[in-house]
């Protein structure tokens, strides 16, 4: 029976611990996610306190989790993790209790790649999706379109060339003094304001392929800011927001179009954190139902990093038998990949 097989999840690639229990058909039992507040007195993540702090947290989350699933551990049959992409120390807490515990229940390892769990967060709202799509990948630090032909396999259709469409949020927003994490509160500023007010450069506009490029951007908002006094900077701070964040995402959702419309493509998927942009999930929805074309995104928790988003992406690997051995080792490459 499908529902009393559990897998225990586990995510630490940044400064999230967090722990989930799903069954084989996209149920989460029950998540726990520990945020590194931390950090923000730094100004940015620091990778060693976090590596630290996943230490401290994750035995007492998987106690937790597991106690509020109401389930026994030997009733688990697999333990997934993800191992790449992130921050080095990060990536092995979570991998080094992952494999203790699944080599003290004799169950199977399952490692996840990050970027791929936030594609397959997607299937826990909606269990019966089914491949071929188009996917959105759009992170702190990846910017990638990918086309599923099946659960397990996809093609590379392009990425960021330099920075990843988060990180400019987050960078932008620094240099306005709005905080950290930048998107989330560039969105909600930029309800107010007109993104026609400073004609940003959209990078690479003109070419016929599907890459991104965010590090001219960057710049020239860096330049502009650099350039008004910080008064006037505060008093235009939603209009400024509405224009960065139009700047940001009419690339993503053009090239994302393009290519589903010249292929016939007829579902497109969403995920990681900026797929919780509303000006992002709006456009695309609309450019998208002028062709018929249904856009998935993940509520904006699962969005986030999660560890409910790992379990899902471990199912198609734990019903196909793709396990990983104990000897595995985490890495913190960049990009897409099946592990
Ligand atoms: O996927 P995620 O939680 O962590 C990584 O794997 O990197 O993504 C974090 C990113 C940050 O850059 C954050 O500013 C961005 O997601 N983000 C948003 C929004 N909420 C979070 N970007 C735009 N609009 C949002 N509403
Ligand atoms: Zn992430």
């Amino acid at each position: 029976m499908i529902q009393s097989e559990y897998i225990l999840a586990l995510e630490s690639s940044c400064d999230d611990t967090s722990v989930a229990i799903a069954t084989l058909d996209y149920k989460i039992l029950y998540e726990l996610t520990s945020s590194q507040t931390e950090h923000e007195k730094y100004g940015g993540i620091l990778p060693e306190l976090a590596s630290r702090l996943h230490m401290q947290n994750i035995m007492y989350l998987i106690e937790e989790v597991i106690s509020k699933s109401n389930i026994k551990p030997s009733e688990l049959k697999a333990v997934a993790v993800s191992i790449n992409p992130g921050l080095i120390g990060s990536l092995i807490v979570g991998l080094s209790f992952a494999k203790s515990f699944a080599w003290s229940l004799g169950i199977p390892l399952i490692t996840v790649n990050h970027m791929l769990g936030h594609v397959f967060a997607n299937y826990i709202e909606h269990p019966e999706l089914e491949p071929p799509y188009l996917a959105l990948v759009i992170s702190g630090g990846h910017t990638e379109l990918l086309y599923f032909t099946s659960d397990i396999e996809f093609e590379h259709i392009g990425k960021t060339l330099d920075d990843a469409a988060g990180e400019t949020f987050d960078k932008t927003a620094k240099l306005m003094g709005l905080g950290y994490p930048g998107g989330p509160v560039i969105d909600k500023l930029a309800k107010d304001g007109n993104p026609d007010f400073v004609m940003f450069p959209r990078a690479l506009k003109m070419k016929d392929n599907y890459n991104f490029s965010y590090s001219g951007l960057k710049t020239s908002i860096l330049q502009y800011l650099a350039n008004q006094p910080m008064d006037w900077v505060a008093e235009h701070r939603s209009d400024l927001a509405a224009s960065i964040q139009m700047a940001i995402i009419e690339p993503l959702v053009n090239k994302t179009i393009r290519y589903a419309q010249r292929n016939g493509i007829k579902q497109i998927l969403l995920g990681g954190g900026v797929a919780a942009n509303s000006l992002l999930r709006a456009m695309m929805q609309e450019k998208a139902q002028a062709f018929g074309a249904k856009v998935y995104y993940p509520s904006i928790p699962l969005c986030m990093d999660n560890a409910s988003m790992i379990a899902a992406a471990a199912i198609p690997k734990y019903m196909k038998k793709q396990f990983s051995s104990l000897s595995v080792n985490a890495f913190s490459d960049k990009g897409t990949r099946v592990l």
